[in-house]
């Protein structure tokens, strides 16, 4: 992209910048050092709240604010670093710390300077295996170096940092999920209040933020909130890492400001490079799965906080993209989509539970090619009386799952009525039954309030 400069990926390509050596050459550490020596904690929160820099984790919260949650007269403070990353379609931070372990570590330092925080977990997601050796040997040459531990750069400032491996589950990235976890127990979602920046890990003040948006703050740090809150669009300010994957030339992990287009993130010779194999685009999962679904007439859509809201999708997400191709059956996106949320429920809540179990075993049932078009309504339904907004769970899952499953339903409706009209004849129950013996079980949908247009299924 013309004139933008990388931020947050200057060093990919670089050779040996996992090494502290290489990394303090090529000017690492350095925003750390003016943070610790030149800034007060309070100056660099003021800092980062000038800066505008939002939350890159998913919810968009302004990362500023959410430190001056914090109580005034705390003694100790834990920064939780979610590093869980397991959103379908996102890896913008694995990509990141590949490549660039050390810029993550000096985010970590600085905002845990700017909290007060003397202990900082961070909590990698269970597949990341190579990651964590790269993390480690990057966080050992650190503590060597006297960037971590007791008395740092001799300003009487001690931090311990921590890498905890998750054990593999999606809501463990809820922040809440996440320090459960962290303390040993089954990762299920707290009820807030108590919120952690008053009472999170171990009953200690946290604050929970992702590795990108950590990322950003040496680059704040070190050219200025101005700088920062010049980049991107009105309300979304700064570098972005874009990921995507998919039938395109180049899936990848991309940086622009936000703001880019899908189009100009899936056509871009700097980005994506086009749809591989003569295909063409039939929808794009823009943010990770959890936002929602655009169509191929919707590209224009700015990944930024505020376009996506146009478009319907529940956020901006993660800027992780899906491009699926013009030869994709909806109805198995449709199917993954709601399997995949089922299997993540972790249980507490009765809507979530039973809500996500019921659209998955519909959307099979569509996928199985014994669909009715009145399973379309259904689910339709299911979605608004299920998740946060809606009052009826502890987290925000199923709000993250209603809308992608919904908005498939809503934006490609035709294409899936057209799908169960073309069922061949013979898709008994009993075919059904001896398939996917789960799809049977469901007796919500027996019930026989069939509109007249649906295909009659012989007993
Ligand atoms: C089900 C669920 C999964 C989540 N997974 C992640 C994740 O993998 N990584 C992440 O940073 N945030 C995730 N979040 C958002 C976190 O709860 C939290 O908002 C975020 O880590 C805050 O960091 P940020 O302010 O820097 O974005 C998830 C939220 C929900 C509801
Ligand atoms: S909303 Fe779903 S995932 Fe979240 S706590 Fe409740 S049951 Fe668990």
């Amino acid at each position: 992209m013309s004139g933008f400069e990388p931020v947050l990926l200057r060093n990919v390509g670089v050779e040996g910048v996992r090494t502290l050596k290489v990394s303090e050459s090529r000017g690492g550490w350095a925003a750390a050092r003016k943070a610790l020596t030149t800034m007060t904690p309070d100056e660099i929160v003021e800092e980062v709240r000038r800066s505008g820099l939002r939350g890159r984790g998913g919810a968009g919260f302004p990362t500023g604010v959410k430190w001056s949650f914090l109580p005034k007269d705390r003694k100790h403070t834990v920064l939780c670093v979610n590093f869980d990353e397991s959103e379908p379609g996102t890896f913008n931070n694995r990509y990141l710390a590949e490549h660039d372990p050390h810029l993550v570590l000096e985010g970590i330092l600085i905002a845990a300077y700017a909290t007060r925080a003397d202990l900082a977990y961070i909590y990698l997601r269970a597949e990341y295996h190579e990651l964590f050796h790269i993390l480690q040997r990057a966080l050992d040459e650190a503590y060597a170096a006297g960037w971590f531990g007791a008395d740092i750069l001799g300003t009487g400032y001690r931090l311990e940092c921590h890498i905890h491996r998750g054990a593999g589950a999606y809501v463990c990235g809820e922040e809440t999920g996440l320090i459960e976890s962290l303390e040993g127990k089954r990762g299920w979602p707290r009820i807030k209040p108590p919120y952690p920046a008053v009472r999170g890990a171990f009953g200690r003040p946290t604050v929970v933020n992702n590795v990108e948006t950590l990322a950003c703050l040496p680059a704040i740090i070190e050219r200025g909130a101005e700088w920062f809150a010049s980049i991107g669009t009105p309300g979304s300010t700064g570098p972005k890492l874009y990921t995507v994957s998919g039938p395109v030339n180049r899936p990848g992990c991309f940086e622009a400001p936000l703001g880019l287009t899908v189009r100009e993130l899936i056509e871009g010779d700097d980005f994506a490079g086009g749809m591989a194999g003569g295909r063409k685009v039939k929808a794009v999962i823009p943010g990770g799965l959890s936002v929602g679904i655009l169509t191929a007439d919707e590209l224009d859509c700015r990944l930024d906080f505020t376009d996506v809201l146009n478009y319907g999708l529940l956020g901006l997400g993660t800027a992780g993209a899906i491009v699926i191709g013009d030869d994709a059956d909806m109805r198995k996106v449709l199917a993954n989509t709601a399997r995949f949320y089922a299997h993540e429920s972790c249980g507490q809540c009765t809507h979530c539970r039973e809500g996500t179990g019921w659209m998955a075993r519909i959307a099979e049932r569509i996928a199985a090619g014994a669909g009715r078009i009145a399973d379309l309504d259904l689910i339709v339904e299911l979605c608004g009386r299920m998740g946060m907004m809606s009052g009826m769970s502890i987290c925000g899952l199923p709000d993250g799952a209603a809308y992608p499953i919904r908005l498939i339903v809503e934006k490609f409706r035709g294409e899936l009525e057209e799908a169960i009209g073309r069922q061949p004849p013979g898709y008994t129950e009993r075919y059904i039954r001896d398939r996917i013996p789960s799809v049977y079980a469901l007796p919500v949908l027996q019930a026989g309030a069939a509109p007249a247009r649906e295909r009659a299924v012989p007993a």
